[in-house]
């Protein structure tokens, strides 16, 4: 047990209620620990802002999930009147309303530009592979969450959204259709399956989530910030033990926080208060009809931020399967041909190509076109060791490692496109270039990282005061 301190004589009430509370929980020591002595790189730029926007806006999210509840009726036959209720009847309930459904999307184009920041300086490389790996987590938990919630408000997009995704599970061999059931709770989507998605978006998956999101913000303490140059600062340590490079995360990054959060809330609340609807992104028009099991929407497509992922599960036509039979063909091919392995690794290289041809042609195209979908999200974790690059940071890669990110962060806005248009024979061939591209930049990814001419990187940060 640590020993108890007495407060200084001369200590103020607060000052000796602070002591009272630290003999018995760490209070200060966690502040200190966390921000007051958190000492972060002195180089961030405005990409390290997302982090603690992506906090603010899931305590947006808690709070006003927490009062849409106190209206909302997760019952198929009330569901849509206790939104319209809460948008008409109750004090502030369209305010509430439209700062949760707007918060949705907000979320997503945040975390979206967060990781894309891991991507760009390498944060996701040893040591912070767990920090990595938390946000992966994250992300899944947020892809769940936004799904469950979307079928609350009982409308047409609700529920044949979930009817078309809920279908999907179906085709996992073997146990898919029993799996469908299990999900929906019934033969169609209905009452059943609104309460256990109630369930799920208001505790079961919030629960999770905060659980890593702790996790994630614990385990980068652990081992630091990286930063826009990729070089470790903890080694670099001054005579008192702190990094050279860092600075004291309160009052330098608090400052800055703020002043990228006042950005964010006026284009926030612009969008709240001026274009909730977001022309139909954020809030779908035909999720004003309420829901009709019996009249099927014409065109049924996914909230933004699934749509890459919708595409590349439309992409995978009995034709894409074709063409990744003769890439895993070629690829195995060109590993044997040129892969430092002996005779045992080569046989083994054609076995698993045969194996997996087999495979893919044995299952149903819709299978693959689900487990590409799932595949696309479940290789982010692996990034850490699939980047094989000298250099941590853009900043010391060759240049064309930069065009090359240029090139995935177009395909993947196509994607997010073309998963909001009505499929279209064009649409589908660019889908799966994209497609192929998305996973080939991961796959390959070990291959490529290693290629060009690296810029030598530097001992300690590089900054000029602004
Ligand atoms: C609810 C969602 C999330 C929250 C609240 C959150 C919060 C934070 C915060 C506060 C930081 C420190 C500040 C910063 O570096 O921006 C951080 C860093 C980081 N996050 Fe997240 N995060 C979330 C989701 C994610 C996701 C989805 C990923 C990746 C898949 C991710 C990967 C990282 C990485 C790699 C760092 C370290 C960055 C560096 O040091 O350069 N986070 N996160």
């Amino acid at each position: 047990m640590a020993e108890f301190k007495e407060a200084p004589a001369d200590a103020g009430a607060a000052q000796k209620l602070l002591n009272w509370v630290d003999n018995r929980f760490p209070l200060s020591k966690l502040y200190n620990e966390h921000v007051g002595q958190y000492y972060a790189p002195k180089n961030f730029n405005f990409w390290y802002i997302f982090g603690s926007l992506a906090l603010v806006v899931l305590v947006i999210q808690i709070v006003t999930g927490i009062f849409l509840v106190m209206h909302y009726k997760p019952d198929a036959n009330l569901a849509f009147a206790s939104v319209e209720y809460i948008m008409r009847d109750v004090p502030w309930g369209w305010l509430i309303r439209y700062m949760h459904s707007t918060g949705a999307s907000a979320f997503f184009i945040v975390v979206y530009l967060h990781m894309f920041r891991g991507l760009l300086y390498g944060s996701y490389r040893k040591p912070r592979e767990l920090v990595w790996i938390f946000g992966c987590a994250i992300f899944l938990c947020l892809m769940a969450e936004a799904f469950f919630g979307y079928l609350l408000p009982w409308g047409q997009m609700s529920y044949w959204g979930a009817q078309v995704i809920v279908n999907l599970f179906a085709a996992v061999p073997f146990i898919g259709p029993d799996l469908a059931l299990l999900i929906r709770g019934d033969y169609v989507v209905s009452d059943a399956t609104l309460n256990r998605f109630f369930s799920f978006h208001v505790i079961a998956i919030p629960l999770v989530l905060l659980g890593l999101v702790v996790a994630h913000i614990i385990a980068l303490h652990e081992v630091g910030s990286n930063n826009p140059d990729g070089v470790e600062i903890k080694a670099t340590p001054g005579p008192k033990g702190y990094p050279l490079d860092g600075i004291p995360f309160h009052p330098y990054y608090t400052v800055h926080d703020i002043f990228g959060l006042s950005i964010f809330l006026m284009v926030f609340t612009a969008i709240v208060f001026f274009a909730p609807e977001f022309g139909g992104y954020f809030l779908e028009y035909n999720n004003f009809i309420p829901a009709d099991p019996l009249k099927t929407p014409p065109h049924i497509a996914p909230v933004w931020y699934f749509t890459p992922y919708y595409s590349m599960l439309r992409a995978t036509t009995d034709q894409m399967v074709n063409v990744l039979v003769v890439v895993i063909g070629l690829g195995a091919v060109l590993s044997v041909l040129k892969g430092g392995f002996g005779a045992k690794g080569k046989l083994a290289v054609v076995v698993g190509a045969l194996i997996a041809a087999a495979l893919l042609k044995t299952f149903d195209a819709k299978f693959w076109g689900v487990v590409v979908m799932g595949g696309a999200v479940v290789i982010l974790f692996f990034l850490p060791w699939l980047d094989r690059s000298p250099a941590k940071s853009i900043r010391y890669r060759p240049s064309w490692h930069m065009y090359l990110y240029g090139v995935f962060v177009v395909f993947f806005f196509v994607l997010g496109y073309l998963g909001i248009q009505a499929p279209s024979p064009i649409g589908e061939l660019v889908s799966q270039v994209g497609t192929l591209f998305y996973f080939g930049f991961f796959l390959l990814m070990p291959w490529w990282s290693r290629l060009g001419t690296f810029k030598p990187v530097p001992q300690r940060v590089v900054f000029t005061a602004h």
